[in-house]
C-alpha cells in the first residue's frame, strides 16, 4: 500500500502526478484554506502533508494525527511549523530554500523602484482621470541610483538583493549575525556595519531575515526613528519583522519617506491605516510568484517528501536533523 499524503492547497498538476507516482494522495484543488479542525480531520490518517505558510502545524494539530512523518513546506520560510513540537513526535520537517532567491531579490527590486519613483501612486492618480498636463514638479520621488542601500540580514536571498545593486551603482551597506567572508563581501560589494550606522546611513533599508522570536519587530519605532526622513522601509521577508502599527506612525509623521511592502502581521488582514496612506506600496505576498518559482518550490516540497517517506535517507532540506539521531 502507498503512504498516504495530503496536499494542503492547490499545487501545480505535474507536481502532483510526481506525487502520485509514489502516494495515495489527497488535494485541495479548491485551494480553499482548512482550518485547524479541518485540517487535523484530513491529516489524521495520512503519514505526510505537503503544507503551505498559512497552515499552523503545532503539538496540538499532531497530537491528532498521531501517523504523520513527514511535513515538507512549500516555503523558505517556516515560522508556521513548530519545530519543537514537530522533533518531540519525530515528525521530519523540510522547507524549500534556494529556488526563490532569485524571484524574490527582483520583487525587492521592483519594492524598490515602485516605492522610490511612487509608480503605483502615481498610476492610481492616471487611471482616475487626473492627469491633465505634464508639470515640472509632478510625483517627484527619490534616486535609486547612487543611493546607500542597507541590508539587513545577509543570507541568500539579501545577498542576491545586495548583487542588483551593482546596477544602479549603490552603496551597500548590510548588518548580519556574523560577517561575511571576505569573497561574498566583495561579490555583493558589501561593507558591513552596526545595525545602527546601517539604519543612519541608509536610503533605503530591507530586511531579508527569517521570522522567529528573535526577529519579531526587527524594525520598530525606536529603528524606525533612527532612520532618516528620506529614507524608504522595504519589506519582502515575513510579517511580524517590522512593527506595523510603528511603521505607520513613522509614514504618517513624516519620520521615514516611504515603504514598499508585501508582507505584513496578521495577513491577509493588515492594518487598514496601510490602505489611506499614499507613501506606501503595497503587495498581497507575492515576491516568489513567478511560474517558474512557485513551480520550482512546490516540486522542491515533493521531492523533499518522497525522500522523507519512500528512503531511510536525510531529506535534502531537512529543519530538524535530530529526528534522525544526527546533528546538523
Ligand atoms: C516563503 O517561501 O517563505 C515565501 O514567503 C512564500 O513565497
Amino acid at each position: 500500500m502507498k503512504p498516504k499524503v495530503l496536499v494542503t492547497r492547490e499545487v501545480f498538476d505535474d507536481v502532483l502526478e510526481y506525487l502520485g507516482k509514489y502516494f495515495d494522495v489527497t488535494s485541495n484543488q479548491s485551494d480553499k484554506a482548512f482550518g485547524p479542525d479541518e485540517l487535523a480531520a484530513k491529516l489524521a490518517d495520512k503519514d505526510g502533508a505537503l503544507t503551505v505558510l498559512t497552515d499552523r502545524v503545532d503539538g496540538a494539530l499532531l497530537e491528532r494525527c498521531p501517523r504523520l512523518k513527514a511535513v515538507c513546506n512549500i516555503a523558505v520560510g517556516f515560522n508556521n511549523l513548530d519545530l519543537t513540537a514537530c522533533t518531540t513526535r519525530g515528525v521530519l520537517a523540510t522547507n524549500t530554500p534556494g529556488v526563490l532567491d532569485a524571484a524574490t531579490a527582483d520583487f525587492t527590486w521592483a519594492l524598490i523602484l515602485a516605492t522610490a519613483r511612487r509608480l503605483t501612486e502615481a498610476e492610481a492618480w492616471l487611471r482616475a482621470g487626473e492627469w491633465h498636463g505634464w508639470k515640472l514638479k509632478q510625483f517627484l520621488g527619490f534616486d535609486v541610483h547612487h543611493a546607500t542601500l542597507g541590508i539587513l540580514g545577509m543570507g541568500r536571498i539579501g545577498r542576491a538583493v545586495a548583487r542588483r545593486a551593482a546596477g544602479f551603482d549603490m552603496t551597500v551597506l548590510y548588518h548580519n549575525r556574523t560577517r561575511l567572508p571576505p569573497e561574498l563581501e566583495k561579490e555583493c560589494r558589501a561593507t558591513y556595519v552596526t545595525l545602527d550606522e546601517l539604519l543612519a546611513r541608509a536610503d533605503i533599508v530591507s530586511p531579508h531575515v527569517p521570522y522567529s522570536a528573535a526577529s519579531h519587530h526587527l524594525i520598530g519605532a525606536q529603528e524606525l526613528a533612527r532612520m532618516k526622513s528620506s529614507a524608504i522601509l522595504i519589506n519582502t521577508a515575513r510579517g511580524g519583522v517590522v512593527d506595523d502599527v510603528a511603521l505607520i506612525e513613522a509614514l504618517k509623521s513624516g519620520k521615514i519617506a516611504a515603504a514598499g511592502l508585501d508582507v505584513f502581521e496578521n495577513e491577509p488582514r493588515l492594518n487598514p491605516e496601510f490602505l489611506k496612506l499614499k507613501n506606501v506600496v503595497l503587495a498581497p505576498h507575492i515576491a516568489s510568484a513567478t511560474h517558474a518559482t512557485r513551480r520550482g518550490m512546490a516540486m522542491l516540497a515533493a521531492e523533499n517528501l518522497v525522500v522523507a517517506l519512500t528512503t531511510d535517507q536525510r531529506p535534502p532540506n531537512l529543519l530538524n536533523p535530530e529526528v534522525l539521531g544526527t546533528a546538523g
